[in-house]
């Protein structure tokens, strides 16, 4: 058999079994080609359709604090970034911009912001509480890092019903060259086996070409996702912050990211699965691209335009027309343009029928 059927050979057992072996991982992302990829991403769209027909769901993106803790290499928001502008929303403008969401359509909010104090457990029960007793037919996503199992289990307990936490990369030494030691691999997947364990649609996702990513790496993101079966994944290529330790490395491929999109639609086949900001800021298309590779989400920025620029976890980040909360009906019409219709809904994760 030659190698371009091999490799459709194994996208194809992919999408049968859900599976393939470490080897298989590796030989299929160290070597495939544009007809590889565009052939899994026929597939990709093909199983989307099957599972979410032309819907595509919309999240509102609430950035509500730039404080971070962490000091991850490849973050603009990292601790040691002095030159970083931060702010925190206080609980009426979060509140303000769920109900300009919930008039936009909206029916999931997703709060995100850095690792802050400043957000105790309390606090942050207090805001969820608020939000759910306000808007009770909306869903309420949390991203905001790594917490102790006790909090996620209030969060929970006060209404929040999902939580992003990307795992980055699920391989240790390359984790290690993404974070500082005071960071682990170890405690990320802990934390996110609780999430799933108390009840949340949890989701992880890496960057596609940080610094040190190999094949290999890769592999073992997509074993990570085949073991811990997440309901969400978010994918997007890494972009330099100039004012971190990566400012001059290279971003990473548009093309590998739409070719892992498809691969996790193909494995994971009702997973949700955003077409990220990243990569709508890394080419003009690359919502429409993302959707056309098989994902099946977008998440347009609700915070208020003020702060969107101060947000910045990479140079160049999109926050405007299609990006924004407000250009909907711009980003509705482009997903019409694909055959694609944005519905307004929680669109939760249902099991496979
Ligand atoms: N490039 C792309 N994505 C980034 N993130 C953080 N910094 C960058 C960057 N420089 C992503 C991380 C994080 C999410 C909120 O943003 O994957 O989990």
């Amino acid at each position: 058999m030659g190698y371009g059927m091999r490799r459709k050979e194994a996208i194809d057992r992919l999408e049968e079994s859900g599976h393939l072996e470490r080897e298989e991982w590796v030989r299929l992302l160290a070597d495939y080609d544009e007809t590889d990829r565009l052939y899994a991403a026929e597939k990709a769209r093909a199983i989307a359709d099957r599972h979410f027909g032309n819907r595509i769901y919309i999240r509102g993106l609430i950035e509500f604090t730039s404080y971070c803790r962490n000091d991850c290499y490849y973050c603009g928001l990292r601790r040691s970034n002095k030159k970083a502008a931060r702010f925190r929303l206080t609980e009426e403008t979060i509140l303000a911009c769920c109900e300009t969401g919930y008039k936009l359509g909206f029916r999931t909010f997703v709060l995100q912001g850095g690792e802050d104090a400043g957000f105790s457990d309390e606090r942050l029960c207090a805001l969820i509480g608020g939000i759910r007793e306000r808007w009770p037919d909306c869903a309420l996503t949390l991203s905001v890092g790594e917490r102790e199992a006790d909090a996620y289990r209030r969060f929970y307990e006060a209404g929040a019903d999902r939580y992003l936490l990307r795992h980055e990369t699920a391989d240790t030494v390359h984790y290690g060259k993404l974070h500082p030691p005071a960071m682990s691999l170890e405690n990320r997947i802990a934390c996110l086996d609780t999430l799933k364990a108390i009840g949340y649609q949890t989701g992880c996702g890496f960057m596609v070409g940080s610094p040190g990513q190999t094949p290999e790496t890769l592999a073992a993101d997509m074993m990570l996702i085949e073991r811990l079966h997440p309901h969400m994944v978010g994918i997007g290529p890494f972009l330099p912050h100039k004012d971190t330790p990566f400012g001059g490395e290279c971003a990473g491929s548009d093309t590998l990211t739409l070719f892992l999109l498809s691969l996790v639609r193909i494995m994971e086949k009702n997973v949700l699965l955003p077409a990220t900001t990243a990569l709508g800021t890394i080419r003009p298309d690359g919502r429409e691209a993302g959707i056309l590779a098989g994902a099946n989400v977008v998440m347009p920025n609700l915070s208020p335009a003020g702060v969107r620029e101060k947000y910045a976890l990479y140079d160049h980040k999109k926050c405007t027309g299609a990006e924004a909360a407000e250009g909907i009906a711009g980003l509705r019409e482009r997903m019409k343009r694909l055959g694609y219709e944005i519905v307004s809904g929680r669109g939760d994760w249902k099991e496979c029928q």
